[in-house]
């Protein structure tokens, strides 16, 4: 049996004896010191300014786009462009916050919408923000995207849970857009258990992801910024401040185990990326040579770092035939994400209008993923590369 995921966090042993160790340690455990540790060790090995951490990448989405509203940089119906490969939680907070969800189609040869999909859609929508998916450790052209918005007046924001630590010529993924979100859950590139954060270099939107994260209120803002607050909303004395609440927010915070969870696999993160290229790699070289299969592009990559190995067949047929092959032979598996998320119920039911999604619409119906993980050992490998021959 070749499980999705083995482990629970890199380096399994070591880190659970570590935390059982800080936890009869710790006076607190509600969100604190570590907390702001990793925050600060995150956004020094991401590259960007700061790191709000949040409950979980989901978190992190609604936070992101509740805190955009609250600035006032999206609104009430504004359309919102999403990868149609993606998460249901990268689009339901799109609808719940009353806005507009419009799909942009993905080339299901890099399994990401490209800024060709995103032309596509500016022919016959104005987008008041993109919030792409850099979707199962790939990406697509960050930088022609970037430049597409930038030219459109449009926001961009990347939701990165997906592909932690894959580099582009222009940089990290997570780094093209205003801000960025990543998922801490187990199986992905690292995990908290659950856990999830928000990147960005803009100081006013890290201020109100803070407010945002917790009930509204400024407790967790540095000094200057909770003056200036109680400044402007005539906020008197500390007793009043303790129970003042400035914008709309939810309770979305982490607990010090997140933190100190994440401090310590932070340590394994880089090797632990590299191996999963190394694999990706070599199972890669695999599909190349079947002709049932269609490979996946990633030139435009300068590094992949991939959870979740995808294969894309070039028929339904084919992929009934494969799914058939990995199943018998113990290899647990998934569909492509959420396929073409307008075939999900929710989307179905609180969204009317339709597009012809050619990209998403064959990744639905010709896709699937297994897990790739450091853990998987050479007799692992070695029968993931002969599931993937042709038979
Ligand atoms: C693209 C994407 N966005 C958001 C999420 C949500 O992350 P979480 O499970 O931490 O809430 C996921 C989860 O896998 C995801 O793949």
């Amino acid at each position: 049996m070749i499980p999705l995921m083995k482990n629970t966090f890199l380096n399994e042993y070591e880190t659970k004896k570590e935390l059982v160790d800080f936890i009869m340690k710790a006076k607190i455990l509600s969100m604190g010191e570590k907390c702001l540790e990793f925050e600060k060790a995150f956004a020094k090995a991401q590259g960007r300014k700061h790191c709000i951490l949040f409950n979980s990448g989901g978190s992190a989405n609604l936070a992101l786009l509740q805190a955009l509203k609250n600035l006032g940089r999206l609104k009430d119906g504004d359309k919102v462009g999403f990868s149609a490969l993606t998460w249901s939680t990268n689009v339901m907070p799109i609808l719940q916050l009353g806005m507009k969800a419009v799909p942009v189609d993905c080339d299901p040869k890099t399994l990401n919408s490209m800024s060709a999909n995103l032309a596509e859609t500016l022919k016959t929508e104005k987008l008041s923000a993109f919030f792409i998916t850099n979707a199962l450790g790939l990406a697509g052209d960050l930088g022609e995207i970037r430049e597409l918005c930038k030219k459109n007046g449009i926001i961009l924001i990347e939701d990165n849970c997906e592909s932690l630590g894959t580099v582009l010529p222009g940089g990290r993924t997570g780094n093209f857009g205003q801000a960025s979100t990543f998922s801490f859950f187990v199986a992905h590139h690292m995990s908290t258990i659950e856990g999830g954060c928000c990147c960005t270099d803009d100081d006013e939107l890290d201020e109100m992801l803070r407010v945002t994260r917790a009930n509204g209120w400024d407790r967790n803002l540095p000094f200057a910024a909770q003056r200036r607050l109680r400044e402007k909303y005539g906020v008197k004395s500390e007793f009043e401040a303790k129970y003042t609440f400035y914008d709309l927010g939810f309770n979305l915070r982490p607990t010090e185990i997140t933190g100190f969870l994440g401090l310590t696999q932070l340590r394994y993160l880089d090797a632990n990326c590299e191996t999963r290229q190394k694999n990706f790699r070599l199972l890669e070289a695999e599909v190349k040579n079947n002709p049932d299969l269609i490979p996946l592009e990633t030139g435009h990559l300068s590094f992949v770092s991939n959870f979740a190995f995808t294969v894309v067949c070039k028929t339904k047929e084919l992929r009934s035939k494969y799914i058939e092959q990995f199943s018998g032979d113990g290899v647990e598996i998934r569909p492509v994400i959420a396929g073409n998320m307008q075939r999900q119920p929710f989307y179905a039911k609180y969204v009317g209008k339709k597009f012809d999604l050619k990209g998403a619409e064959f990744l639905h119906e010709c896709g699937f993923y297994f897990g790739n993980y450091p853990e998987l050992t050479d007799s692992d490998l070695d029968m993931l590369k002969s599931c993937l021959r042709k038979y």
